[in-house]
């Protein structure tokens, strides 16, 4: 077996070739920052796309791991176990939830949201009424359902033929929703409260209440897709309860395990109950290592110190990019709610969100995209301040490196 050290180089020799990852291998992490492997250090503005919720190797997590590791790995489903027992409960009492199903990703959870949604309706009103509403733009997951209710053409080309009885209308524009909407044909609305992978764009509080108000006028099902907005990223446990709108099923993934594969999808007990034995399932969902992981984010970020201190992070990174963005002239607006922040490009700079990511990177510094236009951050919920002043300082750095 070849034991060589391993380079960036062996990914284009071993890796199916769906992604592009950076230049640098990260092989450590503490907090926000990282190492890679020529030791050099990065301060993470990423977090693994809104994932590592409490930074890197955060103590607790790692001792909630330990812990479990030593009692039980796996069970699968044909038994329940503690752990996922703890946690569903815990999310029952902090949320509008009354049963839980749990997944390994926000594909996943998607996936059973609307396979939920679909036999409910089918269930209540028969085969006819199984269309599902969603946005262009929106991003849903990878799985041949869940890219073909996110809006975006392009990850659906070569995959045809996509499942039927989707309609895509345009995000925070209710006469597209009521254009498209029937009594007799929609079983379900797709929403995400904040648009992510589409640019950090986030609903207007009218726009859900109506969708609320027209699920309910049509018998459908509201279904907030909270895999990038929840577990605390926006400085509510999850966004719909700082929109003060209750959907019928809410998805959630990503910052749930802080870096630990874990999905989970929230509903009522009366939409549950569409849902019998052997309709879904998973084998690893529910995994005791994933919801004991989970247990110690969700009791964590759920504390309202920490989620107190989101939004005073958030004002204090936003603040920091609005200032780099006026004084370079690169930005229009930063948009979002909380630590999910999306800085909008101007005209000139259209297109090149890459860039400043590339840029940001030569300063020891990690910044996402969000879309070719907007420049994105989603860093750990407990970032330290100077690690957000750091971070400010190498990414102006970055920018005078575009701009001289
Ligand atoms: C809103 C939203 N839904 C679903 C997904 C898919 O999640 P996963 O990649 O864990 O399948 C993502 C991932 O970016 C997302 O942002």
């Amino acid at each position: 077996m070849n034991r060589d050290p391993v380079t960036r180089e062996l990914f284009n020799d071993v890796m199916v070739p769906n992604y592009a990852p950076g230049a640098m291998i990260p092989v450590r992490g503490e907090g926000s920052r990282l190492w890679d492997q020529n030791d050099r250090e990065y301060v993470d503005f990423a977090g693994g796309i809104a994932v590592n919720s409490l930074g890197h190797a955060h103590p607790g997590l790692i001792g909630a791991l330990h812990e479990q590791a030593e009692k039980l790995w796996h069970v699968s489903n044909v038994l329940t176990n503690e752990p996922a027992l703890r946690l569903a409960r815990s999310l029952k009492e902090l949320t509008f939830a009354e049963r839980v199903f749990f997944a390994n990703s926000g594909a996943e959870a998607n996936e059973a949201a609307f396979k939920l949604a679909r036999r409910h309706s089918w269930l209540k009103h028969g085969p006819e009424k199984h269309e599902i509403i969603a946005f262009t733009n929106s991003f849903h997951g990878r799985t041949l359902f869940t890219v073909s209710v996110g809006g975006q053409p392009k990850y659906l080309e070569g995959f045809e033929p996509a499942p039927g009885g989707i309609h895509h209308a345009t995000y925070n524009d209710l006469d597209s929703v009521r254009a498209l909407i029937s009594k007799e044909k929609t079983c379900a609305v797709v929403v995400e409260p904040i648009q992510g992978e589409g640019g950090v764009l986030p609903a207007d509080p009218e726009f859900l209440k109506g969708l609320r108000s027209l699920c309910n006028d049509h018998d459908a099902l509201l279904v907030f897709d909270e895999v990038q907005s929840g577990a605390g990223r926006t400085g509510y446990l999850y966004a719909y309860q700082h929109y003060g709108v209750t959907p019928d099923i809410l998805t959630s993934a990503k910052g749930l395990g802080g870096g630990f594969p874990v999905a989970a999808m929230l509903t009522t007990d009366a939409v549950a109950q569409s849902f019998g034995v052997g309709t879904h399932g998973s084998t690893y969902g529910g995994n005791p290592l994933a919801c004991a992981v989970a247990q110690k984010v969700i009791d964590t970020i759920s504390q309202p110190d920490i989620l107190k201190g989101i939004r005073a992070r958030s004002d204090k990174l936003r603040k920091g990019m609005m200032a780099i963005g006026e004084k370079h002239r690169i930005f229009t607006h930063v948009r979002g709610e909380g630590l999910l922040l999306g800085c909008v490009l101007t005209e000139e700079w259209k297109g090149r969100a890459k860039d400043f990511v590339a840029a940001a990177q030569e300063e020891g510094l990690l910044v996402l995209v969000a879309g070719g236009d907007v420049v994105r951050l989603a860093p750990s919920l407990i970032i330290p301040e100077h690690d957000i002043e750091e971070g400010l300082e190498r990414f102006e750095k970055a920018v005078a490196t575009l701009t001289k």
